[in-house]
């Protein structure tokens, strides 16, 4: 057996779709009530969906009994003040894991290649059942703010710099990839990420919106990628240092 897959994610892991009209809609994310949790940089979250339909965002392999990042649970007081968002989460009518707002404060390219890691999404998901992706629909305008993609986490020829104006909708095979944003700010920027089961829902969902993943990056000076890239190499190296020397074992970064 296998996990289901989208074939309009197979190759490239990733699929861009029609922009969405965002500045019609009310700024719903503003309302929300959110709870600090760190993830790839200075984050806090809004959940729409969590594991028992509390206001909390950790993963649902961590709750009691543990279990895959499916059937999460409205949380009524959030999908009040935010409408919208819960009908566009909800509207490829595929299963919903989590599903949340990320408010993310603005950092450095360095601080983005430092943050790449690959979620867990599918910890526990029964082989035979969808894989699960996310998608991310950037709220604010940020156009130039960047979800990044790398195949090989240290490999800049792999990477992927999708820009987030208002209303990008991108699905990404987040446990393929390494991933982390770059948001050059000056403000927090605010993006619903929605975890989806991969189906024949989804990929009607894709169809109807003209999901491509055709994408050119726009232009990074190559010596800015290198001295971020030798910058993370640095920082990883004194991080090494810091849990070798307090005898802990080192461990790779996932979203938890
Ligand atoms: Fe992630």
């Amino acid at each position: 057996m296998s996990y289901i897959k989208s074939a309009a994610l197979e190759e490239t892991g990733f699929v861009i779709l029609d922009r969405y009209d965002q500045a019609a809609d009310p700024e719903e994310w503003n309302d929300l009530e959110y709870v600090d949790w760190k993830s790839s940089g200075d984050t806090r979250f809004a959940p729409l969906a969590s594991a028992k339909g509390e206001i909390e965002v950790n993963g649902f392999w961590n709750h009691e009994p543990p279990r895959t990042d499916k059937n999460g649970v409205w949380i009524p007081s959030q999908v009040e003040r935010a409408p919208r968002l819960t009908a566009r989460a909800q509207e490829p009518g595929t299963n919903i894991g989590r599903c949340r707002v990320i408010e993310l404060q603005p950092n450095s390219y360095s601080d983005t290649l430092y943050n790449l890691h690959q979620d867990d999404n599918n910890r526990l998901n029964p082989d035979g059942s969808g894989w699960i992706v996310r998608g991310f629909f950037n709220l604010t305008d940020d156009g130039e703010s960047f979800l990044t993609l790398r195949e090989d986490r240290f490999n800049p020829a792999t990477e992927i710099r999708i820009a987030l104006p208002a209303g990008s909708q991108v699905i990404v095979d987040t446990q393929r990839f390494w991933h982390a944003v770059w948001h050059k700010g000056p403000q927090p920027r605010y993006s619903l990420i929605t975890s989806w089961e991969s189906g024949p829902a989804l990929d009607a969902y894709i169809a109807k919106h003209n999901g491509s993943s055709e994408h050119e990056n726009a232009f990074l000076d190559p010596v800015v990628i290198d001295e971020a890239q030798a910058g993370v190499h640095r920082r990883l190296a004194e991080r090494s240092a810091v849990i070798a020397g307090q005898g802990r074992a080192e461990t790779v970064p996932f979203d938890d």
